[in-house]
């Protein structure tokens, strides 16, 4: 079977999108489909890239029982275009920054993470890097409202 693949992005790598990976990854296993995907995470911006995630972000994520600490960050390529069956941005500043990189001709379909959310009404996970703790937790309590709502809508509606 052709693996779906997926690739959350934000802006640094560091902090929204590669949490919004270690909890899909989480569900995937818990639900037995970790060999139905390839996953990765990516920013708009390089500032960070080599970087674990922002030392607040594993700890939020370790709390939950996720480790996130073996990630780095990197860039979004123009080869993400077409490897990837979904690009889903953390917000729409990121939407827009992949929108205007899309060369068009590749597979993926680029959407916003939360339109997947089930929970939550809001479009955008909040940048957390500037506040407090609390942030860190509420952008995993989105994202794990996304991934239940993406593996559901994945299921109906599969890929391939
Ligand atoms: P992220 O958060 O996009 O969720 O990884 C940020 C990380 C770093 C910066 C901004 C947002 N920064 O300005 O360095």
């Amino acid at each position: 079977m052709t693996k779906t693949s997926v690739l959350f992005v934000c802006l640094g790598n560091i902090c929204r999108s590669p949490v919004a990976e270690g909890v899909f990854r989480a569900k995937l296993a818990e639900y037995g489909l970790e060999h139905d995907f390839e996953v990765d995470s990516a920013g708009t911006a390089a500032w960070h890239s080599g970087n674990p995630p922002d030392s607040r972000m594993i700890k939020a994520a370790a709390n939950r029982g996720i480790d996130i600490s073996g990630l780095r960050a990197r860039k979004v390529t123009m080869d993400d275009f077409h490897q990837f069956d979904f690009i889903l941005a953390m917000d729409y500043e990121n939407l827009n920054n992949l929108q205007e990189i899309d060369p068009g001709i590749g597979k993926a379909q680029l959407g916003l993470y939360l339109e997947y959310a089930q929970d939550y009404q809001d479009k955008e996970v909040p940048d957390p890097y500037y506040g407090g703790d609390e942030g860190f937790n509420t952008v995993i309590n989105m994202v794990e409202d996304a991934a239940e709502g993406l593996i559901k809508s994945l299921q109906n509606q599969p890929v391939k």
